[in-house]
């Protein structure tokens, strides 16, 4: 009795004091919001009309990243428009003591004394170069994609870049688009969790930190859907798939706390996306209640003049402000046009100050205000900037990211005593190219080359021969001879084949997506000599590797993997790491078949045959009569050096109600000889609704590690958030009826069953 009285009484001290605590804590929260309120209100107060503009104007640095218009080639003069408080930020410049430098006058030598953003399309690391984003995806490792963000913030942040142009979260699913490379690939689950992944590890948990930056999500919206996959083209797509494949990932970023946005340059339904008040006043800012900044992609205010929906740079102004557009990247038509918009009354001052409201809150909470020189320490950079640390989380992203094809006669993994290597191709001895597209501030004696890794394994007991072969861009195969020499005194050869990086990337789009043709050549004259052969690619899209079809060597799909190239694929052909990457994108066997995506719907004529049809029989299903409609490679899948043996699918019960829960598992059991990891994936089949929906759509995923011989049991909870969809009537939520769970190893099992929502 006593005792209980003396814990009611030890209860009630707790709660006071939490409550107390709690109460300053909301205290000094509402105290910085005032404070953060205070300044910028009394900031506007003070600001011309030509100096809020100016904070809406932003201006590159260095690195152009297209086409440079008259206005950009007559504003050379940087530092004398940061002293006029023209210009807001600079982009795609680098070195803390030349930022500091561009800081140093703006804040000093300005009226206002407001520092600069500092942006940069760091996409995949500043000077220790992480796998392109594509890469990063495969690896389905939310953590180690979080951290490896986190580290670009922290190189980022020590140069003094406070903003990234990433993460690109565009949904693509036509390997002819380049820009597949940025994003992370076909899925809209697999792209939303990785979204939130990236802005976590830039952003981190206070912004206002000395080792996070902030992030821009792009291209808001629809950037991937281009038509016929050449960039910039044009989109078309129903609302529906808007909201259910594209949006998605823009979503959760915004649910994951992103500062701010980028528009794309594509149109959509007839309007580009920046004039498309649909997509940013209503969406972004309504339904999604975001409150950050809102920037044009390079020039995309500009353009939409060539898009043919305003006649001058005037109602192309008018036209991005009152679509919710709130800063100007390379037009130059708000720091020349939008004053005088204004003055005629053509754009409403209020959407103006809104805008530099959410400028100035950026750079708020970004802390410059406080402490504008925090970011460009040349201490901290040379401490930070490619550190032993962080080569190490650069090698372990790599290594995951690499994705086993093809193993058929485990010629993988090579012992370690093999005595003659071959190791052939133009990414053999190559560093810089290794680095991918967008990787501009890495540089290539920074990166260790397939060879350099290889010789770091082996090189002290294997005689290592290498040839180049052929190049990237012509037809030249004056080097078989010398490949084909070294390949007949090895006992295995190693092809390091792919694109060079400018293959990929923005107008980058390839309408043949094999390998350069010199290459493709090249491999075909060693396959036929009949070796064990490994194949390395390397590329920024998913490949037509269709040559392969009916031929066994072993292939690894490795991207462009940036500094630690070369030890993460030693460390994976010779067994020190056991390949756990599975595809974030569709491979397919032809072009002819793009766009092609796992989560299609049925159609009302699926073709079910095995694809035997006599050339002379003409099937009236959905097929092709050249190729089969599945891709070589599908969605999620990736071998590893062991194997795994899935249960089947099993329910804790059966049926379950809007309100309730229904558990789907497997056992999952490794059933080789080596310790690995599996990617479990949970897909789900609504069987029958008021409108179609995809034949299979992924739900969640699991990355486990098993050793030899090991089982568990994976599970995943099904909700009816996860069972609701777009309407007939395009409101959220789920139908009763029929659902097929499905749990196994990438999009095409067929380990499903069937349980029913009532
Ligand atoms: C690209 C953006 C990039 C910007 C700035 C544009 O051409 O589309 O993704 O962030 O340039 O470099």
């Amino acid at each position: 009795m006593f005792k209980l009285k003396i814990s009611h009484f030890i209860v009630v001290i707790f709660c006071i004091a939490a409550c107390t605590k709690q109460t300053v804590l909301v205290k000094n929260v509402e105290k910085s919001i005032t404070a953060k309120q205070e300044k910028i209100k009394s900031l506007l107060a003070k600001m011309t009309l030509e100096e809020k503009c100016g904070q809406l104007n932003f201006v590159v640095g260095e690195i152009l990243t297209g086409p440079a218009l008259q206005e950009a080639k007559s504003s050379v003069d940087l530092e004398n428009q940061i002293r006029k408080g023209q210009i807001t930020g600079v982009f795609n410049t680098n070195g803390a003591k030349n930022i500091q430098h561009l800081q140093e006058i703006a804040v000093k030598q300005s009226r206002l004394g407001i520092p600069l953003l500092i942006g940069a399309d760091i996409i995949h690391g500043y000077k220790t170069v992480t796998p392109v984003p594509l890469g990063e995806a495969a690896s389905w490792d939310l953590a180690a994609i979080e951290k490896s963000a986190a580290l670009t913030a922290a190189e980022c942040a020590a140069t003094g870049i406070n903003l990234t142009f990433a993460p690109m979260v565009d949904i693509a699913r036509d390997a002819r688009w380049g820009r597949v490379v940025e994003g992370s690939g076909e899925d809209p689950y697999l792209v939303s969790a990785i979204a939130a992944a990236k802005v976590r590890g830039y952003q981190g948990k206070n912004l206002a930190a000395d080792n996070t930056i902030a992030a821009c999500v792009k291209h808001f919206v629809g950037y991937g859907a281009a038509e016929s996959g050449r960039d910039y083209n044009t989109v078309d797509m129903s609302e529906r798939r808007l909201r259910e494949v594209y949006l998605p990932p823009f979503k959760a970023a915004v649910d994951a706390g992103a500062a701010t946005f980028m528009n794309s340059f594509n149109e959509l339904d007839g309007m580009p996306a920046t004039g498309n008040t649909l997509m940013v006043n209503q969406i972004l800012r309504k339904e999604w209640q975001f409150k950050g900044l809102v920037m044009s992609d390079w020039a995309s205010i500009q353009e939409m003049l060539a898009h043919g929906v305003a006649a001058d740079r005037n109602e192309a102004g008018a036209l991005a402000m009152n679509a919710g557009c709130d800063m100007d990247m390379m037009s130059f038509i708000y720091i020349k046009e939008l004053p005088e918009l204004v003055k005629q009354g053509k754009v409403n001052i209020k959407l103006v100050d809104d805008a530099v409201r959410r400028t100035l809150t950026l750079k708020y909470d970004l802390g410059l205000f406080d402490n504008p020189f925090q970011y460009g320490n040349p201490a901290t950079e040379a401490k930070v900037i490619l550190s032993k640390e962080n080569r190490a989380t650069a090698l372990d992203i790599a290594r995951k990211s690499i994705v086993l094809l093809q193993n058929e006669k485990n010629i993988l993994p090579l012992s370690k005593s093999v005595k003659n290597i071959a190791l052939i191709g133009p990414l053999a001895e190559n560093k810089v190219e290794h680095n991918g597209c967008w990787a501009f501030f890495g540089e290539g004696k920074d990166v260790v080359s397939v060879a350099e890794g290889i010789k770091n394994k082996v090189g002290a007991s294997a005689n290592i021969m290498v040839a180049q072969g052929c190049d990237f861009y012509n037809n030249d195969n004056s080097g078989f001879d010398e490949a084909i020499k070294v390949a007949q005194k090895a006992d295995i050869v190693i092809l390091a084949v792919g694109e060079s990086a400018v293959m990929s990337g923005e107008g980058a789009s390839r309408s043949d997506i094999r390998l350069p043709a010199a290459q493709e050549s090249l491999v075909k004259a060693i396959m036929a000599m009949g070796k064990p052969m490994v194949i390395c690619a390397f590329h920024g899209r998913p490949l037509d590797l269709s040559f392969l079809e009916n031929q066994s060597p072993s292939v690894l799909a490795c991207w462009s993997l940036g500094s630690e190239t070369g030890n993460a694929v030693a460390d994976l052909l010779f067994g020190d790491y056991n390949p756990s990457g599975r595809l974030p994108m569709s491979f397919p066997r032809s072009v002819g078949q793009l766009p092609i995506y796992y989560n299609q719907k049925s159609t009302g004529r699926f073709y079910q045959g095995n694809y035997n049809e006599p050339p002379s029989e003409r099937v009236y299903q959905s097929r092709y009569r050249d190729v089969k409609n599945t891709p070589l490679f599908p969605f999620g899948y990736g071998l590893s050096y062991t194997t795994f043996k899935y249960s089947e699918v099993s329910f804790d019960k059966t049926e379950m109600t809007q309100n309730d829960t229904v558990t789907a598992s497997v056992t999952i059991t490794n059933t080789g000889k080596r310790d690995g990891e599996e990617v479990v994936q949970f897909y789900i089949r609504d069987m029958v609704s008021s409108v179609t929906r995809p034949v299979k759509e992924l739900k969640g995923f699991q990355k486990v590690f098993l050793k030899s011989g090991e089982s568990k049991t994976i599970s995943f909870k099904i909700d009816n958030e996860t069972l609701s969809f777009y309407r007939k009537d395009m409101t959220w939520g789920s139908e009763k009826g029929a659902f097929t769970a499905f749990i196994g190893a990438h999009a095409e099992t067929t380990n499903g069953k069937t349980f029913l929502l009532k």
